[in-house]
């Protein structure tokens, strides 16, 4: 039978283990970076949101708020043979919800060149240019406005 993907937030040690190695393998690893380097300090106090299908986690993202009424998404992260089906929007609305619903006002993220396509499908614009990444990677800054 196939089963669904599931859209929510990890919530054992091994989703946490299997979110946090997507997140390498998608972000960091193409470009030679260590594992460890998909984290950061910002983690603990975060509220991620996974895509899982027969327990395997096929996308990722995560929410932070840098004040009481502006939050940002980072990490926004799909595995290769389930990307372009909808998985990374259906990740970026959980997060919406979500993040508005602990009251933010404004949601901000910095978007590979890539993608900004998929962030201007749900509203957002680029505002302004964001620094090089891994010597390669064009980045934009993007709000909904
Ligand atoms: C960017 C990413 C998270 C989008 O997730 P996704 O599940 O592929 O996206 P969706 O299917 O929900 O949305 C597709 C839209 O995103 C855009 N898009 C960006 N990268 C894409 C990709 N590699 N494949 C397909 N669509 C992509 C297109 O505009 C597309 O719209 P369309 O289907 O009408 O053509 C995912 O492709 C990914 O992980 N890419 C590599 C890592 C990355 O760049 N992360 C973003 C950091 S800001």
């Amino acid at each position: 039978m196939r089963s669904e993907i599931e859209i929510r937030r990890p919530e054992t040690k091994q989703e946490f283990d299997k979110y946090y190695d997507l997140r390498w393998r998608i972000l960091r690893k193409p470009w030679n970076q260590p594992k460890g380097s998909e984290k950061d300090e910002m983690d603990q106090t975060s509220i991620h949101i996974m895509a899982i299908k027969d327990d395997k986690v096929i996308g990722c993202g995560r929410g932070h708020f840098n004040s009481s009424v502006e939050a940002q998404i980072r990490y926004m992260a799909v595995d290769e043979s389930f990307q372009g089906q909808g998985v990374g929007l259906r990740i970026l609305k959980a997060l919406e919800e979500i993040l508005t619903e602990n009251g933010a006002k404004e949601i901000i993220l910095k978007a590979r060149e890539k993608a900004v396509s998929l962030y201007e499908k749900q509203g957002y614009k680029i505002y302004k240019e964001g620094k090089i990444l891994f010597g390669e990677i064009k980045h934009y800054w993007m709000r909904e406005k």
